[in-house]
């Protein structure tokens, strides 16, 4: 049988791995389906509950009979209630043409990209980056362009690298803060060193992924790239959503806002590709953007002792480096000084992921490579966990760094 006599898959789903995130989840549910007490720091989502006020809105909705197909790009309260939230939050102002609702971040980049690039396309993606920007990219059929924002520079894009990753065939640069995994944000000033770049070519889209906005540490202040220069309003697409957050990351929520020209593309993909996010989640969202805001605060308070907590205790650990992210809910510490160890099992430690699988299997502790976000040797740890949690993990972690050899 020739080879065309078979049914063939998308060649592009050759040039890339499925997620190694969840990957790491489902071994890890498997471990913990065996019985083994795994500390589990791999995932990226809060450990707290979805507010009662956003709760009891979708209780509403269900029993209104809220309970059809909506417009493709969301509800117009959800529309309405996100202009109001990017006017308070950002001073950012939109009509409701240039918003669009869908079904998480996660598809909204996936559809923002399938209206943008072309076969070919370049896509400039700043490293360490969250995992699935690059499988999506290829997906639409375009190169991803990376460039590495090394750990000195606080994982932070310099506008010399980005001036220098620019061609005539960027179509699109990808930006991330606070970012996944290392919870760098940029300020004001960071972020008008690089608008100072891409005014200069306007050839080129923008993406502004803000999904961690409101998880930000001390007097940080997050800012929309978009408003710090009103310049590229015409080509910069901001994407947010409820799920960091309002601890929503199952009611699948996220929201894009654009110029028109961008905002119709990106309808017309979605009216072929996606029909409509669920009606109660919309009406969750537009609580949850609507509702009481004072517990954003509380929630960050929380999360920037966990990070205090475990950069002491990280950087006490021989071998590991730990940066002083401004947000999110993740540090991306250095193993560096690990490798070249043994463990006990005389297996030498190579990489991030030899370190990361170490633990796992010697200290039960979950934690991601920083092979799976494009960039060695680090790894990921979230502390959307218990500060027990934390705090037996870092137990568990010293206990096994101290056996390498
Ligand atoms: C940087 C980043 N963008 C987007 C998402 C996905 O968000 P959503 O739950 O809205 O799909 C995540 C989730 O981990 C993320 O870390």
């Amino acid at each position: 049988m020739s080879q065309t006599d078979t049914p063939q898959l998308n060649k592009q789903l050759q040039r890339f791995q499925p997620s190694a995130i969840n990957a790491i989840f489902s071994l890890t549910n498997r471990l913990k389906a065996e019985g083994i007490d795994i500390l589990d720091l791999s995932i990226g989502e809060p450990d707290f509950n979805t507010p009662e006020h956003i709760k009891q809105a979708a209780i509403d909705a269900i029993q209104a009979d809220n309970t059809k197909y909506t417009p493709s790009d969301g509800t117009k309260a959800l529309k309405l209630a996100v202009i109001n939230k990017l006017n308070r939050d950002n001073g950012l102002s939109y009509t409701p043409g240039q918003i669009v609702i869908d079904s998480g971040v996660k598809p909204l980049l996936f559809h923002v990209m399938q209206a943008v690039l072309d076969q070919g396309s370049e896509v400039i993606v700043p490293t360490p980056c969250w995992t699935s920007y690059p499988g999506m990219v290829m997906l639409a059929g375009a190169e991803p362009v990376f460039v590495s924002c090394p750990q000195e520079k606080g994982f932070k894009l310099q506008a010399e690298d980005l001036e220098a990753a620019i061609n005539k065939n960027t179509r699109l640069v990808i930006l991330n803060s606070p970012g996944n995994p290392t919870g760098s944000a940029y300020d004001t000033e960071e972020l008008k060193a690089l608008t100072e770049v891409l005014l200069r070519h306007p050839h080129v889209w923008v993406l502004t992924d803000e999904i961690y906005e409101h998880i930000v540490f001390s007097d940080f202040k997050h800012v929309s790239l978009v408003a710090v220069e009103p310049g590229l309003y015409d080509r910069t697409v901001v994407l947010n959503g409820v799920s960091k957050a309002y601890c929503m990351t199952g009611w699948r929520i996220g929201y894009a806002a654009g110029p028109e020209s961008l905002m119709q593309a990106l309808l017309k993909v979605l009216s072929q590709g996606a029909g409509c996010p669920s009606s109660i989640s919309q009406a969750a969202a537009v609580a949850a953007l609507e509702g009481p805001q004072e517990y954003l605060k509380d929630q960050a308070h929380i999360y920037q002792q966990r990070r205090d907590f475990l950069i002491k205790r990280l950087d006490a650990m021989p071998g590991l480096d730990c940066n002083v992210p401004e947000g999110a809910f993740y540090l991306f510490p250095s193993c560096a000084g690990v490798l070249g160890k043994h463990t006990p099992q005389g297996n030498t430690l190579n990489n991030s992921a030899d370190f990361v699988s170490y633990l796992l299997e010697h200290a039960s502790v979950a934690l991601v490579p920083g092979s799976a976000f494009n960039y060695d040797p680090n790894f990921r740890l979230s502390y959307a966990a218990s500060l027990t949690t934390l705090e037996n993990a870092c137990d568990r972690v010293e206990a096994a760094i101290l056996e390498l050899s």
